[in-house]
């Protein structure tokens, strides 16, 4: 019996391609017609996150369409603050809302509970995993802990995290407790994940801009590296991707002391400083800007080339800088990943 390779997998782990494997974060979303007719009959948001017929069937939907190389778990980073007591609700148009969090209320958080409120989700893996082709990668995720809790402080996204960013200055003790929480959920979350099929997973720490050097290292780079040391004592060999978004001059720090895999990389990301910093064998994620697949055309295929060229030398996997936008033409994807795949 030949085993059957997941190229994507192998670049995660090291092994370089000679074309880069492709996915696309937010792959699963509104710019696909199949999928807001799904997020029409299932409800709310969440109601979709935690229903897993219709989330394995979003999850699947971009793979249908496009020779993309992996499939994202559909789910949502807020799962987390969801399961462990916090009331979280997405508004159409707005954005996700939750009820601000307080030092009291954080003593009402039960990371415990909080797995088993989330068997939902494990349950979208198990059935992913079934009807996905061997050759394609399964990744699961969770929100980092500092990303999560900008939200679980403002109650909703910020263009500065003010309210995370003076919580955590002005109560270290109790910002401290909260970002234990979250760890020990978020492990508990990601075993759980891999147990149940995922071949790798993805940190999202969205936002890890704004942070001086010190407080990046203790509210990003060390709760992600307690994420990693904690799932591989259980499972040894979990492969994790780390996609600190504005991490800039501290992303060789984050990758070297976080111990993940391989490093996601946002597009205000210079290709040939990320080259030059990160060690040659790590292998890097990214980064084309969502603007440039939104607006199409020759200068997105010219900066597809020049992101493929500049990272021919290591092991690289190919992906927007962050999450593809709602308005997204399809025909612009469709044509990014066929010149990923086959060149131009
Ligand atoms: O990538 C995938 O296709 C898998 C599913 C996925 C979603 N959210 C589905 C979603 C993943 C991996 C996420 C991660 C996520 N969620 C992040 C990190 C990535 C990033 O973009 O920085 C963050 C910050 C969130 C929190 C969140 N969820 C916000 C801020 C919003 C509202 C903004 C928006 O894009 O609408 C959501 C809602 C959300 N999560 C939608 C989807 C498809 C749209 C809501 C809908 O369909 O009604």
């Amino acid at each position: 019996m030949s085993a059957v390779t997941k190229p994507l997998l192998d670049v995660v782990q090291g092994k370089r391609q000679e074309r880069p494997p492709i996915w696309i974060m937010r792959q699963a979303g509104r710019y696909l017609p199949e999928y807001r007719a799904v997020r029409e009959k299932a409800g709310s948001f969440l109601d979709l996150c935690y229903a897993p017929e219709l989330a394995a069937e979003v999850t699947l939907q971009p793979l249908r369409r496009f020779e993309l190389d992996a499939a994202i778990l559909f789910s949502d980073i807020l799962v987390i603050p969801d399961a462990l007591g916090q009331k979280v609700r997405f508004e159409v148009g707005e954005g996700p809302r939750l009820d601000p969090i307080t030092p009291e209320a954080l003593i009402g958080l039960d990371p415990k509970g909080a797995l088993e409120r989330l068997n939902p989700v494990f349950e979208t893996l198990r059935r992913v995993k079934s009807a996905l082709s061997p050759d394609k990668t399964l990744l699961g995720f969770c929100g980092s802990p500092w990303t999560v809790a900008t939200y679980m402080i403002a109650g909703q996204g910020s263009p500065d995290q003010a309210a995370a960013r003076l919580f955590a200055l002005r109560q270290p003790k109790a910002f401290a407790g909260l970002i234990d929480i979250l760890v020990e959920a978020s492990v508990a979350y990601l075993v759980a994940q891999l147990k149940a099929g995922a071949d790798a997973v993805q940190l999202f720490e969205s936002w890890a801009l704004n942070l001086d050097e010190a407080a990046f290292r203790a509210q990003v780079i060390e709760p992600n590296r307690r994420i990693v040391a904690g799932v591989r004592a259980q499972i040894p060999a979990a492969a994790f991707i780390g996609f600190p978004r504005g991490a800039a001059g501290m992303i060789a720090e984050y990758a070297a002391t976080t111990g993940v895999n391989a490093l996601g990389l946002d597009y205000s990301m210079p290709v040939a400083f990320a080259d030059m910093a990160l060690p040659r064998a790590l292998p890097v994620q990214g980064n084309l800007d969502p603007l440039r697949l939104l607006a199409g055309g020759e200068q997105m295929e010219a900066r597809a080339d020049e992101i493929i060229a500049g990272f021919s030398n290591r092991p690289h996997i190919f992906n927007l800088g962050h999450g593809i936008g709602p308005d997204t033409p399809i025909a612009h994807v469709e044509r990014l990943v066929e010149i990923v795949k086959r060149g131009r």
